[in-house]
């Protein structure tokens, strides 16, 4: 996966000084063959909770969308009403997959003017959207592949999601399992692209490198992926990029590329307090998790030291731990959600540590590789 060393923050240059302020992750859009169905598997196995729907009862005549919330998580399912759209290009093309990762600001237009003259390719100029709840501006620009940031100014609304929505109120309200927030989204790009996009945060987007973890950190005997991990000023915005690198056999970026058409966002990674009691829930609902041998735990304790975790819970589980200077954390990685072996989730607890499991990419790497060879894509 990604990782970061915590010696290596660069310090922002004049250049990166926060011309782009970023107040967090605002919602995150997927492009789905089946949003009904689509919410229904975010609800009943991942705990989301229903808030907003967009639709033919609501004015739209081309697509539909459900917005489903978990702490400060929104996902945006939606799909198109008939044949012949971007969206439904997207989904041949991609499977389902993440068409937009928006970013919440106070100034949309200022956050398209910033960035388009460093070089962005606009997706959607700033643009007032305006229901009896107020309005938002909302602007956009190209990123890696088909994924764009959509940039969300909503100070002056005070509606339940965006314009044009009606609150989602459904009979089946499964509980949610403590998810709080995204910690980092991945994006998995092609063949000696990393550095492009690594600049594009660089230069574009005011981002500061945090690390930079090349084939030996990241490899086993069989395959490899390089990573580098951008952040935003304030630090709320964290996007590792990926790369394949040659190894004896497919690197999982390059499976990843091949299966999703291209580049994209490989996994999305979640927070929460208290890893042991979501994991035991998303179990319960079969979310289905990778396994590391159970060797793994054998030697943990002389790894990474005192843990507050009862470690026979982990190993049933199969969460992974990593310590860094300030800390350690826990994290687990989901099988992928949907058919293709692309976007997959991580949940993660921090308890000090702000590095990414370096400790772990050998062992996951190895289940990640072992899955591939199911998968006969090896
Ligand atoms: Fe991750």
């Amino acid at each position: 996966m990604e990782t970061a060393e915590l010696t290596q923050t660069k310090p922002a240059s004049d250049e990166a000084k926060d011309f782009l302020p970023l107040n967090g992750t605002d919602y995150i859009e997927l492009y789905v063959a089946n949003a009904l169905q689509s919410a229904h598997y975010f609800q009943t196995a991942f705990g989301f909770q229903p808030l907003a729907h967009a639709g033919l009862e609501t004015g739209w005549r081309d697509r539909e969308s459900y917005v489903v919330v978990q702490g400060k998580i929104r996902l945006v399912l939606t799909s198109p009403l008939h044949g012949g759209t971007d969206i439904g290009q997207h989904i041949d093309k991609h499977g389902d997959g993440v068409r937009v990762v928006a970013l919440w600001v106070d100034d949309a237009t200022k956050a398209y003017e910033e960035t388009t003259q460093r070089g962005a390719i606009p997706f959607m100029a700033p643009t007032r959207e305006v229901d009896a709840d107020g309005f938002v501006v909302r602007s956009g620009i190209h990123t890696y592949g088909d994924t764009v940031h959509v940039f969300v100014e909503r100070s002056q609304f005070g509606g339940i999601f965006l314009p044009g929505y009606k609150t989602w109120e459904p009979e089946h309200h499964p509980d949610d399992v403590g998810l709080n927030y995204v910690d980092h989204m991945v994006g998995n790009v092609g063949w000696n692209e990393m550095n492009t996009w690594v600049n594009f945060y660089a230069n574009v987007m005011g981002f500061n490198q945090l690390v930079s973890f090349d084939d030996k950190d990241i490899s086993t005997d069989y395959t490899a992926l390089m990573s580098k991990v951008m952040s935003n000023g304030n630090g709320r915005i964290k996007f590792p990029i990926n790369e394949p690198a040659e190894g004896k056999k497919k690197s999982q970026v390059e499976e990843y590329l091949d299966f999703y058409g291209g580049p994209g966002i490989q996994h999305i990674a979640v927070a929460t307090d208290d890893i042991v009691k979501t994991v035991t829930e998303l179990r319960n609902r079969s979310v289905a998790f990778l396994k590391v041998p159970d060797a793994y735990y054998d030697d943990l304790l002389d790894r990474v030291g005192h843990i507050d975790e009862e470690i026979n819970a982990l190993r049933s589980l199969g969460i992974l731990v990593d310590r860094d200077d300030e800390g350690y954390l826990l994290q687990i990685f989901t099988k992928p959600v949907g058919p293709r072996p692309t976007l997959f989730f991580e949940i993660i607890q921090r308890k000090g540590a702000k590095s990414f499991g370096k400790g772990n990419f050998k062992a996951l790497f190895e289940a990640i590789e072992h899955e591939q060879e199911l998968r006969g894509t090896l």
